[in-house]
């Protein structure tokens, strides 16, 4: 039985509690708030035992095993470092920190202590996450030459909320964009070069952002965030020989489409050729476009993989396996990956000038 300490008893802690429900080894233990009502309320809520009115004392319960840190972006490093110096492992939100540095420190203070400690990009956890994961890692799609992806919705105006404030590490980029950067780096790792645009709000925080990710062997992400409109909230995957597509929404999908098309590249007419092989080879071009070598005129293929309840319970279940097994972190969502992420994150921050007030010198 793994006891989970919960820290935060906003939106993303009710939805992880929510999802711990669907796991019989595991108990919502204790509740940490900055107040004792909130904290009560979660706590009696969700049956937790124990409830606090510090994160400090949820901290120092030693009959915790494990904290879930669902505090705003800005205070992760600071919360993680505490929980790790306290003893505890730690699942902490998206993004780790603010940027690749902070997540650095607490990857390296975590190995130190050898205590478990992981993201939680639950997304990657999702059934069909993993199974479009493995489609293209294992050939289905040929080789990969472009992501189209995308994470927006159009949020209303709120200067006190954690996502237009900048000192609580708002905006769209670390919201939102970390999802696709995410995949990203899952399927191919650290790009070779990061390029793109941020359109910054009224309160200095990114409300939409745009990246170009270029890889080895002509391979480009091209991926959006928005909080000013709603995007398709997809991934679209294009390779020598298929598309994949995963349907909205990315962070919780459960419908992927696989349209395949001949690997045979159509034929190019060079200027110099005679002009009646030129001719024919335009209408084969044609008849070819319009026959066989777009997917999109070929049917999908369409699987559905369902995730149960609200699908937050598959990454706690890895983390348990992981916990269970000893291990300090899990291959899924391993820290080098999440602190390599960050640093596409940091590249394109830097340039945009984007700092946020805890970074400045
Ligand atoms: N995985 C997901 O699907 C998902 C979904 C939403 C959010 N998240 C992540 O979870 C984190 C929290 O987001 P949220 O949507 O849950 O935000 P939220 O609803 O605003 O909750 C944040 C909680 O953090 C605590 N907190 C501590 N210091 C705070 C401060 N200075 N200002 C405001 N709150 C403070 C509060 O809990 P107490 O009052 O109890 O102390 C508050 O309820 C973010 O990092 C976000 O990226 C993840």
């Amino acid at each position: 039985m793994i006891r989970w300490g919960i820290m935060g008893t906003g939106y993303g802690a009710t939805q992880f509690a929510l999802g711990l429900q669907h796991l019989p080894q595991a108990r919502i233990w204790a509740v940490g708030s900055r107040q004792e009502e909130t904290a009560y309320r979660f706590a009696k809520h969700f049956g937790a035992q124990f409830y606090y009115s510090s994160y400090e004392k949820l901290m120092r319960d030693p009959t915790v095993d494990i904290i879930y840190i669902a505090t705003p972006n800005a205070l992760h490093k600071a919360h993680s470092l505490l929980c790790l110096e306290a003893g505890k492992a730690v699942l902490c939100e998206k993004p780790f920190a603010l940027n690749a540095q902070q997540a650095q420190e607490v990857v390296t203070f975590a190995r130190r202590q050898r205590l478990f400690c992981m993201e939680a990009m639950w997304m990657r956890f999702i059934p069909a996450i993993q199974h479009a994961v493995h489609l293209i890692k294992t050939g289905t799609i040929g080789q990969p030459y472009l992501m189209i992806a995308n994470l927006g919705m159009r949020l209303a105006f709120n200067e006190r909320g954690r996502h237009f404030n900048p000192y609580l590490g708002g905006g769209s980029l670390l919201d939102l964009g970390i999802y696709p950067i995410s995949l990203a780096h899952q399927l191919w790792g650290p790009p070779q070069t990061v390029s793109g645009y941020m359109d910054m709000g009224t309160t200095q925080v990114d409300e939409q952002s745009h990246l170009l990710l270029h890889y080895p062997n002509q391979l480009t992400a091209q991926l959006s965030c928005s909080y000013l409109t709603h995007l398709p909230n997809e991934a679209l995957i294009m390779g020598s020989c298929g598309m994949l597509r995963i349907q909205a929404p990315l962070y919780r999908p459960s419908r992927l489409s696989i349209s395949h098309f001949t690997d045979t590249p159509a034929p190019t007419v060079s200027l110099e050729e005679d002009w009646k092989a030129g001719l024919k080879k335009v209408e084969w071009i044609k008849r070819m476009y319009e026959h066989h070598f777009s997917p999109w005129w070929h049917k999908p293929h369409t699987e559905t993989i369902p995730y149960l309840g609200n699908g937050y319970h598959y990454e706690a279940q890895a983390v348990i396996d992981s916990l269970q097994k000893g291990e300090l972190e899990n291959s899924i969502m391993p820290l080098d990956e999440t602190v390599q992420t960050l640093e596409t994150l940091d590249k394109l921050r830097a340039q945009a000038q984007f700092k946020y007030p805890s970074e400045e010198n």
